[in-house]
């Protein structure tokens, strides 16, 4: 898994990498939504979580095939915590889409009036100042405040009922009339800044949270002492109609009783949308509580209602964000750390400092091409921004506070584990230099071997429930745990399991779940066991394809082992990795070096020409290639002979033959089983294990083995939906068409895709079609 998403545009990721990153994303968020949901203590920034969201769904836009079930893009908030009832919304607590720029607000504008094909007669928005506090959702029945509850996951949320009913703006009955019977009033609680100084700052980072922990306080005595406010903007269940644009909603919210945003405007087109923003920019620094953006709404709500929602946000608005927020602090130290893989980052420690309401001590510097670009020096003033990155990042140093003591940053030669590899900077594939240094003593490596078993252990591979992070560290600081295996024989060590009884922290019941936890997990499926290993750019989905491929453990297994005995040698590695040297120049110098020809050139000829006339079919970018990196024929000579007799054999070229291996995979997976304490470690784990073949895709289905493109408009149902039924009917469903397209499922607005699939002659359908074909029409 990546430390960091990488900086590669989603378009230039390798499906391996799309599919880690997706991982890593869906993980780390969710890890976020603990710490924001439930622990009211966020680990980020809105605006840095929504650089996470917004990766993902980039990556899932070129990628669609791997789209998560539990992709963060389908998820709203989290489940709400057991301290409080659950109470299911009458209607869910949707989230909104956001937009980061002009041209994103104007685009949403578009989008708008592209769906309702309007003509140019300009449309009338609210934009109503996006206030950071937490959405409650509240229930009148005869005009009685019944119920109120958080958000939660968006469709249940926790009965905070007493302590809403301790907030002034918050009225018990509602006044005036013309209310339904049943509505459920939404709006923002939130503290303003004056409230949050008198309680809360000491204990809470900013209004915000305090708003949170103060709200989900089990005692409503304690919310009653802070004050808390809010404001309405929305609405879920209602048993009638009571109004017919969002502005009108709004002026019957305020009739009611409650606070409405006196800032909020009725604007009428793009520009109306944009100067609204700079507006709401200005009062920002006024208003005495925090706001991170403007929400725009479409006004008419019949034009809501026909727009609809898309998974989690509706169609009909957007939040317009503020951009992230910079800070000045010192740089106090470097220190490196060392990821799964041996990918060593650079990691800044900062003396604290609030950047949009949160504390950072740490920030990435990237790597060590970025420190020296940016000339960053310990001791120097530095500007920490929270945005643009997964987690804060330096900007860059502030050259008039430069103490004259700073010396440049050298990066270290070696690895901060005790082995003290010598980190190299790691090539791609292709041969091109990378910004990465990795430390190459993989498992021997302490720091390598915690985060292996921190995979091991992680949700999408083994799950091991009553294992989480910290236990796995203390049991691999007390040398329990050493590998994989040793996990489960701890379950069956009962001299370790009566020390653990006995240890402060445990107890009976959590040893019983802990080995119940480990136990539950002996019988595992082939493609979590071969995911879980841990093998770099093995992510699920190429774990899924070897599964489905070899099926059994045993098969997997020969043909890793065959394919490891068989793969490249080093002097192959020199020509396949050598920057400019592509697969059909590879293939050239092969072809040439195993049965050399005599080729006439006059004496002293240059390495060029001796190159060109012995093997014409290379171009100059692979000819200058070589010339730079041997100089000498005959160093070429011997090079090429060696690489000839060392390429890769058949079992390593049929495992990269597998549907959705590929030579990258094929070889990463060829160096794991080609080394001795990793071959170890897996037979040590297979003796504590079944393994069970992972489950088979449908193919007794009319679309199965298919790959299928839905493209246009959906009438009958959301593309998640036609998705998750085609997938269920064995077949793929990719986001681009191309020559491996089998059908293309085309509805309304079908543009480009629709053009190519008839240009390629692809069997193009219309929904019902499709519905009728796979047999609910
Ligand atoms: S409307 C279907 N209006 O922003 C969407 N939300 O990311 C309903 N928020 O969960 C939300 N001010 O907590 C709406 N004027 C406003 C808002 C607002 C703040 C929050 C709310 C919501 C989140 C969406």
């Amino acid at each position: 898994m990546p430390d960091f998403p990488s900086a590669k545009p989603a378009a230039d990721l390798t499906e391996a990498e799309a599919a880690e990153e997706l991982t890593w994303l869906a993980d780390t968020m969710a890890a976020y939504d603990i710490a924001y949901y439930q622990d009211d203590a966020p680990k980020v920034s809105d605006a840095e979580y929504d650089v996470l969201k917004r990766r993902n769904a980039e990556i899932e836009a070129v990628f669609p095939d791997l789209v998560r079930e539990n992709s963060p893009s389908l998820k709203i908030g989290a489940a709400a915590s057991a301290q409080f009832s659950p109470v299911e919304h009458g209607v869910p607590m949707l989230s909104l889409d956001n937009a980061f720029s002009d041209e994103e607000a104007v685009e949403f504008e578009a989008r708008v009036r592209r769906f309702l094909r309007l003509d140019d007669s300009p449309i009338a928005y609210t934009a109503e100042p996006k206030i950071d506090g937490l959405s409650a959702s509240i229930r009148y029945e005869n005009g009685r405040l019944v119920r109120g509850a958080t958000r939660g996951d968006g469709r249940v949320g926790e009965d905070v009922t007493a302590n809403l009913r301790t907030l002034s703006d918050i009225p018990e009955r509602l006044a005036g009339s013309g209310w339904p019977e049943v509505i459920e009033i939404r709006g923002e609680v939130y503290l303003e800044h004056e409230g949050f100084k008198a309680a809360g700052q000491k204990t809470y980072a900013n209004p915000r949270n305090a708003a949170a922990g103060s709200l989900r306080q089990l005692d409503p005595k304690i919310s009653a002492q802070r004050p808390l406010r809010f404001f309405a903007y929305a609405w879920g269940l209602v048993s009638s109609p009571f109004a017919q644009t969002q502005w009108e909603a709004l002026e019957a919210l305020k009739a009611w009783g409650f606070q409405t945003n006196p800032q909020s405007r009725r604007v009428e087109g793009a520009d109306g949308l944009l100067d609204a923003y700079r507006e709401m920019e200005g009062l920002r620094p006024r208003l005495g509580f925090d706001i991170d953006g403007v929400v725009y709404k479409v006004d008419r709500l019949d034009w809501q209602q026909r727009l609809g929602f898309v998974s989690r946000s509706p169609r009909w608005a957007i939040a317009r964000k503020f951009p992230a927020e910079q800070a000045r602090t010192i740089l106090n130290a470097i220190d490196l750390q060392v990821g799964r893989t041996g990918a060593v980052t650079p990691v800044a420690r900062l003396a604290p400092v609030t950047v949009g309401g949160v504390v950072v001590e740490n920030a990435t510097l990237h790597n060590g091409d970025e420190i020296a670009r940016k000339d960053v020096r310990i001791g120097d003033t530095v500007i920490v921004q929270r945005a643009g990155d997964v987690i804060p990042q330096v900007v860059g140093p502030v050259l008039e506070e430069r103490p004259e003591s700073a010396e440049p940053y050298v990066f270290p030669d070696t690895c901060p584990c005790p082995l003290k590899t010598p980190l190299a900077r790691e090539t791609t594939a292709s041969g091109a230099e990378t910004v990465v240094r990795r430390c190459t003593g993989e498992l021997a490596c302490p720091f390598q071997r915690i985060e292996h078993l921190k995979h091991f252990v992680s949700r999408r591979a083994f799950d091991i429930e009553g294992l989480g992070e910290k236990q796995l560290q203390a049991f691999f600081d007390k040398g329990w745990v050493k590998e994989p295996a040793d996990i489960f024989r701890l379950a069956k060590d009962e001299a370790k399991l009566d020390e653990l009884r006995a240890a402060e922290g445990y107890g009976e019941t959590s040893v019983t779940n802990l080995k119940a936890g480990i136990d539950a997990k002996r019988a595992i499926p082939l493609d979590r066991f071969i995911y879980g290993l841990g093998v770099r750019h093995i992510g699920e989905t190429t774990s899924l394809a070897l599964a489905r491929h070899f099926e059994t453990v045993e098969s997997f297994l020969a043909a890793a082992r065959a394919a490891a005995a068989q793969r490249a040698g080093d002097g192959h590695e020199v020509f396949a990795q050598l920057d400019g040297v592509g697969p059909t120049a590879l293939e050239a110098i092969l072809g040439w070096a195993a049965a050399p020809h005599e080729v006439l050139v006059p004496e002293g000829a240059s390495f060029d020409t001796r190159l060109k006339a012995s093997i014409p079919k290379l171009n100059k970018t692979a000819r200058e290639a070589l010339e730079r990196r041997f100089e000498e024929w005959t160093s070429f000579e011997r090079a090429a002979a060696a690489a000839a007799a060392q390429r890769p054999g058949e079992d390593f070229g049929e495992l990269a033959a597998v549907d959705g291996v590929g030579p990258v995979a094929a070889r990463m997976i060829a160096e794991f089983f080609g080394e001795d304490h990793n071959e170890a470690t897996v037979e040590n784990l297979l003796a504590e294990l079944q393994v069970q073949p992972a489950e088979r895709p449908k193919t007794d289905t009319a679309v199965a083995g298919k790959t299928i493109v839905f493209t246009g408009a959906l009438e009958k149902m959301t593309r998640d939906e036609a998705k998750a039924q085609a997938e269920a009917l064995g077949a793929k469903v990719s986001g681009s068409v191309s020559k491996k397209t089998n059908l293309v499922v085309a509805g309304p607005g079908a543009g480009s895709k629709l053009k190519t699939a008839t240009d390629l002659g692809i069997e193009v359908i219309s929904e019902d079609d499709w519905l009728e074909l796979v047999g609910q029409g």
